[in-house]
């Protein structure tokens, strides 16, 4: 398969990188120019587009040609980020391309998730903080996560828990509700995170799903399976 990562260089986005490589896909990963260097260790093993993930013309150049295309979606700045960069992958990527998105459980896509208090606050209160200091706009990131569901391309959108480090455990286990049992530890190692999205390009189950996922060695995980 021929894949490209947009946002390559960040955490998620190299270990993304790696698990392409590893399962032989070809990857194609596009990042700021300024964190190029950050994937030196990937030199001559990958194609980078240098540029701002929203910038058309880059995403453009990016997804031409691919299979799969993973977009790590972050609100940065006050600039429509996270949705300038999915309208992009959605309106470039070839037709039949599988698109897997990256976002936090705060997305939800029907309105049935149950939330506890302490994410409901986190987001009310962080949320007015960070677009008051230009930092970032969560509100875009629900706003292209809306014109995802909304596509009629082959995407999947990714709703991670809370996030550590640490070695691989295995592929994360997912519910379509947060609240849901199986759910409740609330922690995925971000290295399965992206060995979820790396799958989720081969598993077709997951076409217009929004999985949210949980770490398959955490206590609500093993209980769910039990
Ligand atoms: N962090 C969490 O606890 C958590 C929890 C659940 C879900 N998630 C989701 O996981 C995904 C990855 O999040 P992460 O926190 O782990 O971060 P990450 O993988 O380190 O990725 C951050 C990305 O944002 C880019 N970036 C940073 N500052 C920027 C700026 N000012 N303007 C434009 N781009 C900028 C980085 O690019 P450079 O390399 O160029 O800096 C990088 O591509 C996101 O979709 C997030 O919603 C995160």
């Amino acid at each position: 398969m021929k894949v490209c990562v947009v946002g390559a260089s960040g955490q998620l986005g190299q270990y993304m990188v790696q698990h392409a490589l590893d399962r032989g896909h070809e990857v194609v990963g596009v990042c700021r120019e300024r964190s190029v260097g950050k994937l030196d260790r990937f030199k001559g093993r990958i194609t980078i587009i240098p540029g701002a993930t929203n910038d058309r013309d880059v995403i453009r150049k990016a997804v031409a040609g691919c299979d799969g295309v993973l977009t790590v979606l972050v609100p940065w700045g006050v600039q429509q980020y996270s949705s300038g960069t999915a309208q992009a992958v959605m309106d470039y990527s070839p037709p039949d391309a599988r698109l897997v998105f990256s976002c936090g459980w705060h997305i939800s896509r029907d309105g049935k998730d149950r939330y506890s208090w302490k994410l409901k606050a986190l987001v009310a209160i962080a949320g007015p903080i960070a677009r008051l200091f230009r930092l970032a706009e969560l509100d875009d990131q629900v706003e292209a996560c809306r014109r995802i569901f909304a596509s009629t391309t082959k995407w999947t959108v990714v709703r991670a828990s809370d996030l550590e480090e640490g070695d691989s455990q295995g592929l994360p286990v997912w519910s379509r509700h947060v609240g849901d049992a199986i759910l409740e530890s609330n922690l995925t190692r971000r290295v399965d995170f992206a060995l979820f999205m790396v799958a989720a390009l081969e598993n077709d189950e997951l076409i217009h799903e929004a999985p949210a996922i949980v770490g398959c060695q955490t206590p609500s995980a093993r209980a769910g399976k039990a």
